[in-house]
């Protein structure tokens, strides 16, 4: 069983034909609301992955948005472990998408700072404990020592990006992470895999958008290739990856098979609106990796072997 500590956040979304430069106003289309949040967009990613039950501890406002937020999960099939708060309004993001899927986000984090480990659920009954970066650190950090004790998998999706403690980073076994997010922990400027064999994790995930994904596991490498899609919003792509790998994992299947499966989901997710929305049930994956294949991986692996 999983379980996912982290963000949820009311999504206010305006497409426009590009992101606007620092001082510029551009002119975008009607506003549209999503459920989203990193923390709950993996909680469903994990849930829609299936093979796992899931749950989620989180923090919210007791306001509009909660209804919705908390609807989208249950939806899902996650079970809540939520805190109401009257004196803060849930956590919502302001995304701007471009014409060509990319994303700018900016999230007034609200009630997703006051989430503690005191709000953890008795953590005996679950596998893995999988977090973000969109509460506070020292909860994560808390939250991860519990876990370890109870003897349970640390995940972390370190998102945003931010640099982080040795202390925390000893406690976590699978960290996932992009590129630029692997660059502000491993302060290291060599190629991606030197920056990967810095860290102390387990194993550590590297997610590099349509070119594909690595992992080292231990001593190992494993690469998976991109699926190319027909992309119209990339928001959630990454947590849909985080999601499905952890539920992959926590089921029993070995990196490959979830890099594989996560890696399609995340490809699927670009191709809908929206974070929660757009992401893929199980059938939708299987089907999509029956009819396709991914790109080759040796464009991949020069890329994680050239120095920066
Ligand atoms: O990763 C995408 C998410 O980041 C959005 O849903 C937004 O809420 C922010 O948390």
């Amino acid at each position: 069983m999983v379980l996912i500590a982290g963000s949820a956040n009311l999504d206010f979304v305006v497409r426009a034909k590009h992101i606007p430069a620092p001082g510029e106003t551009v002119l975008g289309s009607d506003l549209q609301t999503f459920p989203g949040g990193k923390g709950a967009n993996q909680a469903v990613a994990c849930a829609r992955a299936g093979g796992v039950p899931v749950a989620m501890a989180l923090a919210l406002g007791r306001d509009a948005y909660a209804k919705v937020l908390i609807a989208s999960l249950q939806s899902a099939g996650v079970v809540l472990h939520a805190q109401a708060f009257d004196d803060v309004a849930s956590g919502t993001a302001f995304i701007c998408v471009s014409d060509d899927a990319e994303n700018a986000i900016t999230v007034a984090p609200g009630a997703n700072t006051r989430l503690l480990a005191a709000h953890l659920p008795a953590l005996n009954a679950y596998r893995f404990l999988l977090m973000q970066l969109e509460i506070p650190l020292s909860t994560v950090l808390d939250s991860a020592r519990l876990a370890h004790a109870a003897g349970l998998q640390v995940a972390l999706n370190a998102a945003p990006a931010q640099a982080l403690s040795p202390d925390l980073l000893e406690l976590v076994d699978v960290l996932i992470v992009n590129e630029g997010e692997l660059r502000a922990i491993s302060k290291n400027q060599g190629s991606i895999l030197d920056a990967m064999a810095t860290l102390p994790c387990q194993s550590v995930v590297v997610t590099l958008g349509a070119r594909g994904a690595v992992a080292r596991q231990g001593q190992g490498l494993h690469y998976q290739g991109g699926f190319a899609v027909q992309a119209v919003d990339t928001t959630g792509a990454g947590d849909t990856f985080c999601g499905v790998l952890i539920a992959q994992l926590a089921a029993g299947q070995g990196m490959p098979e979830a890099l594989q499966f996560a890696g399609a989901a995340a490809a699927l997710s670009c191709t809908k609106p929206g974070a929660q929305s757009s992401i893929p049930e199980n059938s939708e994956v299987q089907a999509f990796l029956a009819g396709r294949s991914a790109a080759v991986v040796s464009a991949l692996q020069s890329y994680c072997e050239a120095r920066a």
